[in-house]
């Protein structure tokens, strides 16, 4: 079960700006943005390698077929992940980038153990999938209105569309 999305991120301590960068988007307003994107990035790394648990251990009727989706999820989670943290820099900070930070950023849950059915494996996904568009979509409102980054809201928005098809077709599978 996912943990309730938060709208603030949990990492307000977490100093990483730097200086030097001026485009017009305050100081504070590009910590606060930086914030909530590492919590982002914690998401995208632990559904990664969720998936990518899924798709080593899947077995069943349909191991070919979700060997191969959940393939093809993972990678597209990775590009997902090296744009987050690429939009983090982008802002005037570092990015969190080791396994201990961000297992306390995020809000999904590792899955423990290996084995399972495919069914609870595409259920599970499916609801990290959910917990991030929601996570994200309040992120929006608050980015573009809130802190007036328009690029960072707008990076948002595509990519919550690509959650947003990821779990589609994992949902797909459950009706
Ligand atoms: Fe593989």
């Amino acid at each position: 079960m996912a943990k309730k999305v938060k709208t603030t991120a949990a990492a307000a301590e977490v100093k990483t700006g730097t200086s030097m960068i001026e485009i017009g988007i305050s100081e504070k307003n590009r910590q606060a943005i930086a914030n909530e994107l590492q919590v982002l990035l914690a998401d995208e790394v632990v559904l990664y390698n969720k998936t990518r648990n899924f798709h080593w251990n899947v077995e069943g009727m349909h191991f070919g077929q979700l060997h191969k989706l959940f393939e093809e999820q993972y990678e597209a989670i990775a590009e997902l992940t090296d744009s987050v943290a690429e939009r983090i820099r982008k802002i005037g900070h570092y990015a969190v980038g080791n396994l201990a930070d961000f297992l306390k950023l995020t809000h999904l849950v590792e899955h423990l153990g290996e084995g399972g059915a495919d069914s609870d494996m595409i259920r599970a996904l499916t609801e990290d999938h959910e917990t991030i568009i929601r996570f994200v979509r309040n992120m929006i409102d608050t980015v573009d209105n809130k802190y007036q980054d328009a690029g960072t809201a707008d990076f948002l928005t595509g990519l919550m569309e690509e959650h947003e098809k990821m779990a589609w077709m994992l949902r797909a599978h459950l009706a």
